[in-house]
C-alpha cells in the first residue's frame, strides 16, 4: 500500500517531538514538510526544537517552516510548566544542524497541498491553519482531511472546559472548523490514553540509536514531572492516522465557543440526536453552521504503544 502523504503542523513540544519520530520513521506515512507555530513555547523555540527532532530522527530532508508568532486574538502562553523553559524538557541538544526553509509556514502549506492530496495532522493552536485558509481558500477543497489534535467532548486540560491548543487561538479553531474540510478531533477523550510505562522509558533512553534514545529522554521528563509515564500524547494522532482502527469515533456537529468566561475555546461536541427549542433562535441561527467532525472518544491504547515502540525503537 502507498504511503500517506502527510504534513504537520506543530509547537514542538515534548509530545510534537515523540509525533514527528514517529511520522518520520513510519513506512505508512510519506513526510512532505512541517510548518511550526508559538504554542508550548515560542516560535523560534519550535522551530529549533522540531529540527532538533528530525537530526535525532536522521530526516535532514524535510522542509520545516516558521509561522505564526501569537494567535489571531489572544497573547502568547507558553507552557513552560509541562514542556520545560525551552519546550523540549531542558534536555540541553546540540544546535539543530541546518535553518528552516526560508518561505513562511502558509506558503510552504499551501504548495504542499496543492501537490496533494495531503493529510494534515495538526498538533498545536490553529494559526498558521487558520491564516492558510483565509489566505488561499481553494485549499479547503483541496486537503485529503485534517486530523487535529485538540479538543474534548467533555474535560479541558488548559481551562475545565478547553483543551490547551483550542484554547490558545479560539478563532482560528472556529475558523478550521466551519472550513468544511474532513476532520478527525483526536481530542482529550482519547489523547492521555496512550502511556508508555517508565521502565520502557528507560530502555529507550538507554539506547545508542539518537531517534530512539531522544523518545526514551522525553518520556523520562514526563514521568518525573506528571502523569507517572511517557504519554504518547501528539503521537496519538500520527497514530491515528497510520493505523486508523485503533480509534473509536462518532461523528457529531462541533462548534468552538468564542465567548464564555468559563467556556471560550470549548469545543460543543453537539451528541444529541434531536433539535433543541434554542436551536432555531435567531442569534444561535446568526453563527456558522457547525461542521460534521469524527470525533475520537475511545482508542486501543495498547495498540498505538506497540505501534510507537515497534517504530521508533530500532
Ligand atoms: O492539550 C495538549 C496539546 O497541547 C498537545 O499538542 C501539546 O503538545 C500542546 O500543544
Ligand atoms: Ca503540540
Amino acid at each position: 500500500m502507498n504511503p500517506t502523504p502527510v504534513v504537520l503542523d506543530v509547537d514542538t513540544g515534548v509530545d510534537d517531538a515523540l509525533a514527528i519520530l514517529l511520522a518520520v520513521r513510519s513506512p505508512a506515512l510519506d513526510l512532505r514538510a512541517i510548518t511550526c507555530v508559538a504554542g508550548n513555547t515560542d516560535v523560534d523555540n519550535v522551530v529549533a526544537n522540531t529540527l532538533k527532532a528530525l537530526d535525532a530522527a536522521g530526516a535532514g530532508d524535510i522542509p520545516v517552516a516558521r509561522g505564526a508568532a501569537t494567535p489571531l486574538i489572544e497573547p502568547v502562553r507558553p507552557a513552560r510548566h509541562v514542556h520545560g523553559d525551552d519546550g523540549m524538557a531542558d534536555l540541553k541538544l546540540p544546535a539543530p544542524a541546518r535553518e528552516p526553509v526560508g518561505e513562511h509556514a502558509v506558503e510552504l502549506l499551501r504548495r504542499t497541498i496543492a501537490d496533494g492530496p495531503i493529510t494534515l495532522v495538526t498538533l498545536a493552536p490553529l494559526t498558521n491553519i487558520a491564516l492558510l485558509l483565509r489566505t488561499h481558500p481553494e485549499v479547503a477543497d483541496q486537503l485529503e482531511r485534517i486530523v487535529v489534535m485538540g479538543g474534548t467532548a467533555v474535560v479541558g486540560n488548559a481551562t475545565a472546559s478547553a483543551e490547551f491548543n483550542i484554547r490558545h487561538d479560539p478563532e482560528a479553531a472556529a475558523i478550521v472548523f466551519s472550513a468544511g474540510v474532513p476532520i478527525t478531533m483526536y481530542g482529550l477523550d482519547v489523547f492521555y490514553e496512550p502511556t508508555i510505562d517508565p521502565p520502557t522509558a528507560d530502555r529507550l533512553a538507554a539506547s545508542a540509536e539518537p531517534g530512539a534514545q531522544l523518545a526514551g529522554r522525553l518520556m523520562q521528563y514526563q514521568v518525573d514531572r506528571y502523569r507517572g509515564g511517557g504519554t504518547l500524547g501528539d503521537a496519538g494522532a500520527v497514530a491515528a492516522v497510520i493505523d486508523p482502527g485503533g480509534l473509536r469515533t462518532e461523528r457529531y456537529p462541533v462548534r468552538v465557543e468564542l465567548g464564555g468566561t468559563f467556556t471560550r475555546g470549548q469545543t460543543v461536541v453537539d451528541r444529541r440526536d434531536w433539535a433543541g427549542d434554542l436551536d432555531n433562535d435567531p442569534y444561535v441561527a446568526s453563527h456558522p453552521q457547525p461542521g460534521l467532525v469524527d470525533v475520537a472518544l475511545g482508542v486501543d491504547a495498547a495498540r498505538y504503544c506497540a505501534l510507537f515502540l515497534s517504530t521508533v525503537e530500532r
